[in-house]
C-alpha cells in the first residue's frame, strides 16, 4: 500500500496507527468488540449509501475512552467545562460524551460528525444522523452481542436503520426499568422522537 491509499481523511495518520491506539486503550475483549463493530458498521453504512472510510473510523474509536477511571472522566469534565451534571452520572454516559473529548486530544480526529456519533453512541438523541444511527446500531448487533432477540435486531439493522434505531431504543429502556436502572434523562428523549408512534 503506498502512502496515499495508506493516509486517512480523518485521522492524521495511517489505519495501522489508528488500530496500535485503539488496541492500548482496551483490554483485548473490548477490542474484539471494536472490530466487530466496525464491520457492522461497514455493512450498514454500505446498504445506507454513507460513506464507509468514516464510519470505519467512528466505528474504531467509538468506546476509545471506556476504560478511563471516573477521575479522569471527571478532570475532562471540568477542565473542557461540560454541562457539570455530567459529574453526577457514570462511565456508561462518560465514555460516550466525555470520550468525544478525550478522542480529540488523543487521536487528533476533529471531524464532528464522527465525534457527535461517539458522543450518541450510547443513548442516541432525538436528531440523529445516518452516522450516529450507524454507529448506535453496529454497537448494539456486533457478531459478539448475545442476548434474546439479537437476531431479531439484526435483521432490523440490515432492512432498516431506524427500526432497528427504534428497537435498539425500547429493548435497552425495557432493560433497564426492569433492573430498576437508572435511565438517563435523554434516554427518553431518544424514546419519545424513535419509539412512539
Ligand atoms: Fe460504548
Ligand atoms: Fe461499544
Amino acid at each position: 500500500m503506498n502512502k496515499q491509499e495508506d493516509s486517512h481523511k480523518y485521522f492524521p495518520g495511517t489505519r495501522d496507527e489508528l488500530l496500535v491506539q485503539v488496541r492500548k486503550s482496551v483490554s483485548d475483549k473490548r477490542y474484539q468488540h471494536i472490530l466487530g463493530v466496525e464491520q457492522v458498521a461497514i455493512k450498514l453504512a454500505e446498504l445506507n449509501k454513507f460513506e464507509i472510510e468514516k464510519a470505519s473510523i467512528a466505528a474504531l474509536v467509538h468506546d476509545y475512552a471506556k476504560e478511563r477511571s471516573a477521575a479522569e472522566f471527571k478532570q475532562v469534565i471540568m477542565k473542557k467545562k461540560l454541562d457539570t451534571d455530567l459529574l453526577n452520572w457514570n462511565n456508561f454516559i462518560w465514555h460516550g460524551v466525555v470520550g468525544a473529548e478525550i478522542i480529540k486530544d488523543e487521536l487528533h480526529i476533529v471531524d464532528e460528525e464522527i465525534l457527535n456519533a461517539v458522543r450518541k453512541h450510547t443513548i442516541g438523541a432525538e436528531d440523529m444522523t445516518t452516522l450516529d444511527k450507524i454507529i448506535y446500531v453496529a454497537d448494539y448487533v456486533e457478531d459478539g452481542r448475545i442476548f434474546p432477540d439479537v437476531s431479531l435486531a439484526r435483521t432490523l439493522a440490515y432492512n432498516n436503520l431506524n427500526d432497528a434505531v427504534a428497537f435498539e431504543t425500547k429493548h435497552t429502556l425495557e432493560y433497564l426499568i426492569s433492573i430498576n436502572g437508572e435511565v438517563y434523562p435523554d434516554a427518553i428523549l431518544t424514546y419519545n422522537k424513535w419509539v412512539v408512534k
